[in-house]
């Protein structure tokens, strides 16, 4: 990619951040004060979540991907991939918040608009994974190659998942069972699959150990945990007694691989990457304890899950990718990252009082307020990255 595809690349992912990111802003509003702006708050989560996955890191992932697979400028292809995948993700944004999954009425028909813009999303991601597919062709096999491998392997699972949604209703299948575990499927293959693997394998292009039988433990162990936990995210009563079991220990191998993984690279990572890392230690922990203990369902604690979910895409994530690029390219962030990080931090920090951690005692529906009041901090962060960002490259892609 060239550097001025770059910089368009990550100035617009920030932008979707910062849309999206108000979105959560309003949605916390609405619980402390009501005030919704006319909308659903039910559509103002999806328009939310849906704009971050699709507008924040994907186009991040795909632009600091490509950046280490073809380092020279010579392909127009990404740089296309990227444009649609921003103008599909800017098309679902309105329509989630708007009507949600809900079809809507147009003359004779009754379409899901949403819906079928988050399918067009998903066949601009095939336009990456093909890039992906040549790209890689000819490059030494490298650790973070292997988990590119598996992250662009969970994508495509993610896709079927959604696209089996889709099929159910032609299908005449009604099962809550089959509607949730699919959902499930296609986010949880997202997140934990695709994300986390495709930031991890940045770490490792970026910082470059030394690799070995413990980073090739670690990637078998979440790769043979991953396609279970999908189940972690469904409600406990429409899991079966030996899925919840199957789920329960998938998690914690998924959380020892990560917590191997961040072991081996704490050791050759500066302050920028050990904040995205301890973020994920923090998810892993949670991840083994809520796998090993009985009678503990993330789905089922939603305070706790909200906190979950944050530490895996806001904590670690997000940060990895500004980590990523700050060290690729330091002109595109500098100091800003700093702040980011401690923007995400206090966020985070302010999810605590709405899960069990928090010592009952000192609940209140003041937790609404402050939370409402903190949450514009990452948003603001991530204005004051784009601003700051200059072109130029710091240092070859590896
Ligand atoms: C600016 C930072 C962020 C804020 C203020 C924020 C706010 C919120 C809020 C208020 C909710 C609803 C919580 C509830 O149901 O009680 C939520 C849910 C969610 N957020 Fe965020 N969020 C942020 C960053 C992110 C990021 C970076 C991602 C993904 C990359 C993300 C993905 C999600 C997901 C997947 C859900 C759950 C959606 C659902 O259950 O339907 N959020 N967020």
């Amino acid at each position: 990619m060239t550097d001025r595809s770059f910089l368009l690349a990550w100035r617009g992912a920030l932008g979707a951040f910062v849309l999206a990111g108000s979105t959560g802003v309003l949605y916390r509003i609405g619980l402390a004060t009501g005030w919704t702006a006319g909308f659903d708050l039910v559509n103002i989560r999806h328009a939310h979540s849906h704009l971050m996955y699709f507008g924040w890191v994907m186009p991040a992932l795909f632009a600091l991907m490509g950046t280490y697979l073809s380092p020279a400028p010579s392909t127009r292809r990404l740089p296309r991939v990227i444009g649609a995948c921003f103008a599909a993700a800017l098309l679902a944004y309105p329509l989630f918040l708007a009507f949600g999954y809900r079809p809507v009425d147009l003359g004779e028909a009754r379409l899901p608009l949403a819906v079928i813009a988050a399918s067009l999303n998903m066949l601009v991601w095939y336009g990456f994974v093909l890039y992906y597919r040549r790209a890689r062709r000819g490059r030494p096999r490298s650790h973070a190659l292997h988990l590119w491998d598996a992250a662009v392997t969970f994508l495509v699972l993610a896709t079927l998942g959604a696209w089996g949604l889709a099929l159910l209703q032609p299908f005449g299948i009604d099962d809550p069972r089959w509607t949730t575990a699919l959902t499930h499927v296609f986010l949880d293959y997202v997140s934990e699959g695709w994300f986390v693997l495709a930031v991890l394998g940045l770490a490792y292009a970026v910082l470059a150990p030394r690799t070995g039988w413990w980073d090739r433990t670690s990637l078998y162990l979440m790769v043979a945990g991953l396609p279970v936990t999908f189940a972690l995210g469904m409600p406990g009563s429409l899991v079966p007694a030996t899925l919840r079991w199957l789920a329960g220990f998938g998690g914690a191998l998924v959380g020892t691989g990560l917590w191997i993984a961040v072991v081996r690279l704490w050791g050759v990572a500066d302050g920028r990457w050990r904040v995205p890392l301890a973020f994920l230690a923090l998810k892993a922990t949670g991840q083994v304890i809520v796998g090993l203990l009985p009678g503990l369902w993330w789905a089922d604690l939603h305070g706790l899950r909200v906190l979950y979910l944050h530490l895996m895409l806001l904590g670690f994530v997000s940060t990895g990718l500004a980590a990523a690029a700050a060290m690729l390219r330091r002109r595109v962030a500098g100091r800003g990252t700093a702040v980011f990080y401690l923007a995400v931090g206090v966020v985070l920090a302010s999810l605590l009082p709405f899960t069990p951690l928090w010592p009952a005692g000192w609940r209140g529906p003041w937790a609404f307020d402050v939370a409402a009041w903190l949450s514009p901090l990452p948003v603001l962060a991530a204005a004051w990255l784009i601003v700051r960002t200059r072109p130029g490259l710091d240092q070859e892609p590896r």
